[in-house]
C-alpha cells in the first residue's frame, strides 16, 4: 500500500505507512483548523518538531493513552519520559532507523520553549526515509541554505510552512522549493491564526510557475496518496 498524508491543520500530519501510523506536530486542542480530535487519533509513533504550543499540542495526552513513542529532540524526549512515556530522544543531523524507516533530524531556525517558558532545545524539521520515498517535514523554519542539501537525497514530499511572521512567507517558501526541489510540495502553518493568514491558491501558483514541483493543498482531513 502506497504511504498516505493526512493533513489535519495547521502542521499536524498523520502518515500511515504499511507497518506504522506516524503523528507529527499534534495541534490538535484548541487548534481551530483539526478535523480530529485528540482521541480520534491513534500513532504508533508521535514526531514532534519543537515544544511550541501548536506543535507539541497533545502529544503528551495522546502518548499516555495509545503507548506511541515520541520522537523529538534530546530536551523534548526527557521531558517526555519524565512524564511517564515512552519517549526517542535525538538530534540534528543525527539519523536513526526505527522499524517502520530512517527518520533524521534537521536544521530549522527558530525558537523551542515549551509553554511555560521552559527550555525546549533546539526546533528540527524531519527527513523521513519511508518504504522507498523520501519526505520532508521542515518544521517552524527559515528558509536556510541547508535545503540544497536535503533536497540534493532526493525529496519526493516536501511539507513547508508558508504563514510568514513565525516561519518562511510565501516568497521564501516558493525558493525553499527550489532549494529542496521535492516532486511534491505540501503547504502548511497557515490560516491557523489571523497572523498567519495566506493566499494559498497564489502560493500554489507560484510554486508551479517557478519550480518543478507539483504543489499540494490539503484542507484538514484530507489525504494525500505517495505514489
Ligand atoms: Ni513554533
Ligand atoms: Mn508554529
Amino acid at each position: 500500500m502506497p504511504i498516505q498524508i493526512t493533513y489535519h491543520g495547521h502542521a499536524c500530519f498523520g502518515i500511515q505507512t504499511d507497518t506504522a501510523n506516524l503523528l507529527i506536530d499534534p495541534f490538535l486542542t484548541g487548534n481551530a483548523m483539526a478535523d480530529v480530535t485528540p482521541e480520534q487519533v491513534s500513532p504508533d509513533y508521535i514526531l514532534v518538531s519543537h515544544a511550541h504550543g501548536d506543535h507539541l499540542g497533545d502529544a503528551l495526552p495522546i502518548a499516555r493513552r495509545t503507548g506511541a513513542t515520541v520522537i523529538s529532540n534530546y530536551e523534548i524526549a526527557n521531558y517526555m519520559g519524565k512524564h511517564g512515556v515512552k519517549a526517542h530522544a535525538m538530534h540534528i543531523g543525527g539519523a536513526h532507523v526505527f522499524p517502520f524507516g530512517k527518520v533524521k533530524l534537521t536544521i530549522a531556525h527558530h525558537g523551542s520553549s515549551f509553554p511555560d517558558g521552559g527550555y525546549g532545545g533546539n526546533p528540527c524539521g524531519f527527513l523521513l526515509w519511508l518504504e522507498g520515498k523520501l519526505l520532508y517535514f521542515a518544521g517552524d523554519t527559515a528558509l536556510t541554505c541547508d535545503m540544497t542539501l536535503y533536497g540534493a537525497e532526493g525529496i519526493d514530499v516536501a511539507m513547508l510552512p508558508i504563514g510568514d511572521n513565525f516561519t518562511m512567507g510565501p516568497e521564501d517558501a516558493v525558493k525553499a522549493v527550489g532549494f529542496l526541489q521535492p516532486k511534491t510540495a505540501i503547504l502548511m502553518h497557515y490560516d491557523t491564526f489571523p497572523v498567519i493568514a495566506q493566499d494559498a491558491q497564489a502560493v500554489a501558483a507560484e510554486v508551479k510557475a517557478k519550480t518543478k514541483a507539483e504543489p499540494v493543498i490539503l484542507k484538514p482531513g484530507e489525504t494525500l496518496v505517495v505514489a
